[in-house]
């Protein structure tokens, strides 16, 4: 009887501040999301009752983190937490220089001004919407080599971030090893719905962008999640710890970006870290301009104690099997009730399969941002749309890119919210789920330039 009586685990932490959350009416609800143009963007977070918008910059800081804070050096040029900083990317990743900014996009936008020039191009593991921007900001053009499995929202595939090492060979045969600044690779592809890499792909890039003298810059927003399913799914790394795969990751690739709002565990901050001298020399020069001083580049003193503290933090074994494990409940209670979600469940969300759910709708009156939409006023549960709208429009046909991957990405914030909190969010999504009939699509009726999911507009059809 004992051998299959259940061993539950739990949260490596106990509560030592609440913040209290309201439950809205369902009248409510309705004027807030009408107002909002049915984006959950442009809601109110006090209309809000359980946030799943994005686990970016949402995570509940340790008690280490906020001592740390008040160790703060706000001095204008060379804080004593800056060093704190660069040391903790030094050890913990392993690249040679730091240069702080105000968050992942920051660094995105100095990397994409330092390196690429009108006419390049820019192999990546799957766009990332601000990534892909920037890289086009500076007059490059991203290429998807993802493989296809990564596409397909069914496909069990247990490294759905793998590059797809023909694609990649093609493009630089294409456009020759001069036009590729770099080769941006991602750890747990947040557009394929949280999907690792394998060490053995990274790899077998590395021999590949060896061989033609070309650099792989890692986008390292999510990389300890990543880290974390290589232990449990790759041979031969069952043993090594986190840390050990963090910084072979990291080892295989020149530098990276980093968004410091995810698994740095903080609400703000990022930073690009470098190991090449000239490259450094070109971001130190340019982050002066747009960002602040190379010793603290948009971020406050105490801002940087407390992601050189959350990178320890976010490598330790107990955090990360929680993290990766709570979207893991959430993930299996959904399956229960049948709802259709991107599999393997991902590391930082579930990603809800929205042509699954609404086969009724063509992906031009976005599915996906009709779920969000429908999600909250179930239950007041804010979801984020990641699909067409998402994608947005092809910069040469000015049409929809009708992405392959249709999805509502239900985000968990790291060491935020309880099993009872992801109970009620797997309920109100099946309540949706069985009146999924009778959902309709969207239409847009204010479209921003850039990046338009953030403000874009809708009406009910
Ligand atoms: N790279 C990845 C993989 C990201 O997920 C993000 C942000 C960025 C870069 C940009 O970093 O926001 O600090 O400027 N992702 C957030 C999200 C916005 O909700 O997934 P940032």
């Amino acid at each position: 009887m004992t051998e299959t009586r259940r061993r539950s685990w739990a949260e490596p932490y106990k509560i030592k501040m609440v913040e209290p959350i309201r439950m809205t009416t369902r009248a409510e609800r309705e004027q807030a999301i009408a107002e909002a143009g049915y984006n959950t963007f442009l809601l109110k977070s006090e209309d809000v009752y359980i946030d799943l918008l994005t686990d970016s910059g949402t995570s509940a800081m340790s008690d280490r983190q906020w001592a740390g804070m008040m160790l703060g050096d706000e001095s204008y040029a060379g804080s004593r937490n800056f060093y704190h900083l660069e040391a903790a990317v030094r050890e913990i990743y392993g690249y040679k220089h730091l240069v702080p900014t105000h968050q992942g996009r920051g660094a995105e936008h100095i990397l994409s001004q330092i390196t690429t020039k009108p006419g390049d191009v820019v192999p990546g593991n799957m766009y990332f919407t601000t990534t892909r921007l920037h890289q086009e900001l500076a007059g490059g053009a991203f290429v998807d080599v993802i493989i296809d499995e990564a596409h397909d929202p069914a496909s069990e595939h247990p490294f759905k971030g793998n590059v797809d090492l023909d694609k990649l060979q093609r493009v630089i045969d294409e456009n020759g090893p001069e036009k590729i600044p770099y080769v941006c690779i991602a750890t747990a592809v947040n557009m394929a719905g949280g999907q690792p890499i394998s060490l053995a792909n990274l790899k077998a890039v590395r021999a590949l962008c060896d061989a033609h003298g070309v650099r792989i810059i890692h986008d390292a927003t999510r990389v300890a999640e990543n880290a974390y399913f290589i232990k449990e799914r790759e041979p031969g790394y069952g043993d090594k710890s986190i840390a050990e795969i963090v910084r072979e990751i990291c080892d295989l690739t020149d530098g990276c970006t980093m968004s410091a709002k995810k698994d740095a565990l903080v609400n703000i901050g990022g930073f690009l870290a470098l190991n090449d001298e000239e490259l450094f020399d070109a971001a130190r020069n340019t982050v002066v301009v747009y960002e602040g001083l190379h010793t603290y580049g948009g971020m406050a003193g105490r801002d940087m104690e407390a992601v050189a503290i959350g990178l320890h933090e976010s490598v330790e074994y107990e955090h990360i099997k929680a993290r990766v494990g709570q979207v893991l409940y959430l993930g299996t209670k959904l399956q229960e009730f049948g709802v259709p979600i991107i599999v393997p469940i991902g590391g930082h969300g579930v990603f809800l399969d929205a042509k699954a759910f609404l086969p009724q709708l063509d992906q031009d009156v976005y599915p996906a941002q009709a779920l969000t939409a429908e999600i909250y006023l179930e239950g007041g549960v804010r979801t984020m749309e990641r699909g067409n709208v998402s994608s947005g429009r092809d910069p040469k046909t000015g049409e929809n890119r009708r992405p392959k991957l249709e999805m509502v990405r239900v985000t968990i914030p790291r060491r935020v919210y309880t099993q009872a909190h992801m109970d009620v969010t797997a309920e109100t999504i099946a309540e949706v789920y069985d009146r999924r009939a009778s959902i309709k699509g969207l239409r847009m009726v204010y479209e921003p330039k850039v990046l338009r999911f953030f403000q874009a507009m809708f009406e009910p059809l």
